[in-house]
């Protein structure tokens, strides 16, 4: 054990005792004897910004991944001292800090503990490269879980793990590989029902280690940069993951379209190969909005430009597939060609864009087009320059929406994958080394493409993908998890994958359908499009090396399966707008874990497979060959079978059968869950009725539906429709009240209902409390109801 004036102890260097005090407002610095600053900022009750400077000097106070536009703001702040400690007294927490060590304990205002720092801040000096890793250790409660962490394809709780966070092209991942191609240093701790977060806003490769090296022990460190994170109080996981997407960011509404069903391939080209993918779709009624272009449209593998051999007229090929109802999406990779003949080349070469090697060089790396140099998007000048090379692709040619692949950047035969480490950027104005920058470089050309994108669909909404990301980067892209496999196994890490991200603030993730690498039996592509078509981004992609991963590629059962479950993603359509709709608006991730749904139910917290899509819909995939159904744990509550409406008692497992044209899925007790008709893309139909399931509850329950015009910026003046309802069922009743919110008028002037689990047979309807002749709304059966769509309040009562 050390002591509280040791200043060494194994290497690393500690703070000592406090010497002074000093506020500024909302920020508090401690300083210690031995040259220590505690800058401890009061963004909320609930989140406070914990930041170490050594030797007196804290680093500039610069973040890619903090929202310039997040709003904060705090009632309460108090500070008092005694002889061992300050206490800081907000509206939420108290937080002692101690004299002699300068650590940290947060408590409730209950006097719980929550988090606790164990060592606390300590640093190493390094030698090598300059500046300091550091490190922060806590105590890791009895029974405490960890989660979030980005697209770690590990169990989804992190107890004993330890994990790394360093952006990496990481092909054919196998279960348990770290890291891979995301880095969000963001956890949310669960302990003793109370859940907080921890966000370590550093760039330089950062590590985690939850009670893996010590059993009590949780720590984090960074090889460069400032100890600086942000601490979350929920003592709800909703309230963590919400405060955490204020302060990171969510992502403005995407068009519609982006919503629907998408196919890729590495590559579908000639042109006629693209035609025909598209026609079959149609000729099969399957439902899909877009088709991928990867980087076989280009020629030899130069980004913005077009292969005219197999694509002569690019810009009537994208007309004559939009006619069809299918958008285009194409590739753009960060590495640029050298090539004297090349324009993008010049340009870059010229105005001096081009990443450079710490003596001077430019920094060289082979990519698919063979010798590169690589764009420094850290610079916002070449950021700039970036958006405007889409100028002609968005406006031209009428490309719909951009890929950005390999942007860790990945470089290929070096073992590191990537950019030396002494290859300087700018970042913006703070300049420094691919230490610093590896981690944010991708996300700082997503930022550039979404920047051109946006400016040059308008006045469309830009759509744009991403394989890196770091904390922040769900404002600009949605997001794929990269080259995963064909197998059972890569099926259960898709699905931890995108609860893992969407709890970690990034909500808009797919996974490659099918496997990318290797290719999938029928029975495996229909589980992962029965698991996919419940995650935000829905795309089949896949290499193409081993054969095709169309949905109508292994046979016509399961091309009926696939279709079956595609329609589903378009009849749900409102319901997973209105998901993006709370996702961008109120922070809420799109889908949630079922430890996030229900963290006071213990029996949550190690499950992997169920999570909830949206707030009402509990999913659980079929994860293995050959099943017939399998067992699940059903949240607390009343569901209902999705299936054959079957009202089912939660908080226990249940066995499900699960044939191959069934994965289960129930629906909540009081949801009102509304649907579209098929379309087989986005605004093929004018949308004549809106269709409500409604699952009886006795209680109350209230859901949301969330319209616009499906694209465009109209609903940011107020041209949306946000209609929300409250259900209310008693023994021989049911009644539902609307609230709307918005101008938007929808095309539909009646809303069709439908009525699940009604413990009664309908006697009387009273709308707006008149009451109406049954035979005038009864539709087919004695359940479902036709009434105009401006209704504000429903009442049905029946006989028992
Ligand atoms: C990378 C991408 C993959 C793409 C391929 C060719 O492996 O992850 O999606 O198809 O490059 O561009």
């Amino acid at each position: 054990m050390i002591t509280n004036t040791e200043l060494e102890y194994k290497g690393n260097l500690y703070p000592n005792h406090i010497v002074e005090f000093t506020q500024d407002t909302d920020k508090l610095y401690f300083t210690t004897a031995n040259g220590v600053v505690l800058q401890i900022t009061i963004l909320r009750g609930s989140v406070f910004r914990f930041r170490y400077a050594v030797n007196h000097i804290f680093e500039p106070d610069f973040s890619y991944a903090i929202d310039p536009e997040g709003t904060m703001g705090y009632s309460k702040l108090e500070v008092v001292e005694n002889n061992t400690e300050y206490i800081i007294t907000t509206a939420r927490l108290s937080v002692l800090v101690d004299k002699m060590t300068l650590r940290v304990q947060i408590s409730d205002l209950n006097g719980t503990i929550i988090n606790e720092d164990e060592l606390g801040f300590h640093w190493e000096e390094n030698y090598e490269y300059g500046g300091n890793t550091v490190k922060m250790s806590k105590i890791t409660q009895t029974g405490e879980s960890f989660y979030g962490m980005g697209d770690k394809a590990m169990h989804s709780n992190l107890k004993g793990k330890k994990v790394e966070n360093w952006v990496t092209d990481q092909f054919a991942y196998a279960k348990e590989q770290d890291p891979l191609y995301k880095a969000i240093p963001f956890f949310i701790g669960l302990t003793k029902g109370n859940a907080y977060g921890i966000f370590f806003d550093n760039s330089f490769k950062t590590s985690f280690d939850f009670s893996h090296e010590r059993r009590n022990v949780t720590s984090f460190w960074a090889d460069g940069g400032e100890m600086n994170y942000y601490f979350i109080f929920g003592p709800e996981m909703s309230k963590v993951v919400s405060s955490y997407s204020s302060l990171t960011g969510t992502p403005e509404l995407p068009p519609l379209w982006a919503l629907g069903f998408h196919q890729s391939k590495w590559s579908y080209y000639p042109e006629s190969n693209v035609k025909e993918i598209a026609e079959q779709f149609r000729q099969l009624r399957i439902p899909c909005d877009a088709i991928y272009l990867d980087i076989d449209y280009m020629e030899g593998f130069k980004c913005f430009t077009w292969d005219k051999n197999h694509f002569p007229d690019p810009k009537r090929m994208i007309a004559e597939l939009e006619e069809d109802g299918f958008k285009t999406v194409v590739m753009i990779d960060p590495g640029i060609k050298v090539d004297r003949d090349y324009w993008v080349y010049n340009e870059a070469l010229e105005n001096d864009y081009f990443c450079k090697r710490g003596d001077g060089p430019l920094m060289h790396g082979k990519v698919w087009p063979g010798e590169c140099n690589f764009p420094d998007f850290t610079n916002p000048e070449v950021r700039e320059w970036w958006a405007e090379l889409y100028k002609e692709f968005m406006t031209e040619l009428g490309v719909h929406a951009v890929w950005n692949d390999m942007n860790e950047p990945a470089v290929m035969e070096v073992p590191s994958k990537t950019a030396p480490l002494d290859t300087r950027h700018n970042y913006d104005g703070y300049p420094c080394t691919h230490r610093k920058a590896h981690n944010v470089y991708g996300m700082q050309m997503v930022r550039a493409t979404y920047e051109g994108v946006k400016k040059y669909v308008y006045p469309l909404r830009p759509f744009v993908i991403t394989r890196a990301a770091f904390a922040g980067t769900q404002r600009y892209s949605s997001t794929w998890t990269g080259d995963n496999v064909a197998t059972w196994e890569h099926l259960w890490i898709a699905n931890v994958q995108i609860q893992r991200m969407c709890l970690s603030g990034y909500s808009f993730v797919g996974s490659d359908i099918g496997g990318f690498a290797e290719q999938p039996d029928g029975e495996l592509f229909a589980r992962w499009i029965q698991l996919g078509i419940f995650h935000p981004f829905c795309r089949v992609h896949s290499s193409g090396d081993h054969g095709d991963q169309e949905p109508w590629s292994f046979g016509t059962e399961i091309t009926d399966v696939v279709r079956k479950f595609i329609e589903i993603r378009y009849q749900l359509l409102p319901y997973l707008y209105t998901m993006f709709y709370k996702y961008s608006k109120e922070n809420l991730p799109m889908i949630q874990s079922l430890v996030f749904f229900d963290q006071e139910d213990s029996q949550t917290h190690f499950r992997t497979d169920e999570f909830i899509f949206g707030e009402k819909i509990l999913v659980c995939p079929i994860q293995e060959p050959n099943a017939q159904g399998r067992r699940l744990y059903v949240p607390r509550g009343i569901w209902y079978d999705f299936w054959t409406q079957e009202r089912v008692e939660g908080g226990k497992e249940k066995w499900v059968i699960a044939e191959l044209d069934k994965i289960p899925v129930f629906v909540k007790a009081g949801a009102i869950i509304p649907k579209y008709p098929i379309q087989q893309y986005v605004g093929e139909k004018k949308i004549d009725e809106l269709l409500l399931d409604v699952y009886y509850k006795e209680g109350t329950e209230t859901s949301e539906v969330y319209e616009d015009a499906a694209n465009g910026y109209d609903y940011k003046k107020g041209r949306y429709a946000l209609s929300n309802f409250k259900l209310t069922g008693k023994e021989n009743s049911v009644t539902v009240q609307l609230f709307k919110d918005g101008d938007f008028e929808t095309d539909y002037q009646t809303i069709r209902l439908n009525f699940y689990g009604l413990p009664f047979k309908i006697k009387t309807v009273m709308v707006d409390n008149e009451e109406i002749v049954l035979e005038n709304l009864l539709l087919e059966n004695d359940h479902v109801l036709r009434i105009d769509k401006n209704f504000t309040l429903l009442h049905i009562t029946g006989n028992i």
